[in-house]
């Protein structure tokens, strides 16, 4: 009997990992999505605890998807530390620990798939956003590190970079980028969210998710070490 291939999705509850779980599923993907109360992974204990639980109810694991995260805007001189580490932490160490915790079970596949939900922000940065724009600029530094040291095993790693999408994360945004720039709420979305998309929309989550559906299907095998923008022209310019 084929054993069907497995992926774990942080962030499953959120509007893009909600999309990404449904769109690996209707692919034929076993998926095991975990969101904060199966795990909080800001820690090295909940990072582990969510490998070992997908390893454990598939007995193998494929793919690891981390899509876990959140924002906070705030100029330099305000910026919570705490707050800072606590993005650190979400954004950029826990798919270091994810990947580290699954490395031998992707490799034992011989085909491991790594697809880290990045940012247009980890290509280009906005003002007030300094945790996030760090957390995702590293992303990057560590999504080529994983792709060279894992070319040998089989494991390929990429970071899907969307411009806005229409979820509860931007949803939130709107109104801490309103007390920001001190400008009305509604002017917020046309003139400082999409001030530098090309295209004037937000992304639909089925959108990242068709993207993510690709690179680790078996025509994505190529694809590895480096960003993949869905970002509607934003790094055009
Ligand atoms: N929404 C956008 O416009 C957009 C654009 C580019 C990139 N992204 C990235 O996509 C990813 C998913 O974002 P989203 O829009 O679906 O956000 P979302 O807020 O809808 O979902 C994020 C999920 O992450 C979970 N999470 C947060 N902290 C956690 C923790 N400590 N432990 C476990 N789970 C935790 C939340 O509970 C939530 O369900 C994030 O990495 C985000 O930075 C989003």
């Amino acid at each position: 009997m084929t054993v069907q291939r497995a992926a774990l999705v942080t962030g499953a509850r959120g509007g893009i990992g909600a999309a990404i779980v449904a769109r690996l599923e209707a692919d034929g993907w076993a998926v095991h999505g975990v969101d904060v109360d199966d795990g909080d992974l800001t820690t090295r204990e909940g990072n582990r605890r969510v490998v070992e639980a997908a390893i454990d109810r598939f007995g193998r694991l494929d793919a690891v998807v981390p899509s876990a995260g959140f924002q906070h805007v705030a100029p330099i001189p305000d910026f919570p530390e705490e707050q800072w580490d606590k993005l650190i932490a979400v954004l950029l160490t826990s798919p270091f620990l994810l990947a580290r915790y699954a490395w031998d079970a992707l490799a034992a596949t011989g085909d491991g798939r790594i697809c880290v939900i990045g940012s247009a922000h980890a290509l280009s940065a906005s003002p007030f956003k300094a945790g996030y724009v760090s957390a995702k600029h590293g992303v990057l530094g560590l999504v080529k590190t994983l792709a060279l040291e894992g070319a040998e095993l089989g494991i390929s790693a990429t970071a899907v970079c969307p411009a806005y999408v229409r979820t509860p994360l931007v949803e939130a945004q709107i109104s801490a980028q309103a007390r920001a720039h001190g400008i009305d709420e509604a002017k917020v979305l046309e003139d400082v969210l999409l001030e530098r998309q090309a295209v004037k929309r937000l992304l639909e989550p089925s959108e990242v998710a068709a993207v993510v559906s690709f690179l680790l299907s078996p025509d994505g095998r190529g694809i590895t070490g480096v960003p993949v923008p869905i970002d509607l022209g934003w790094t055009a310019r």
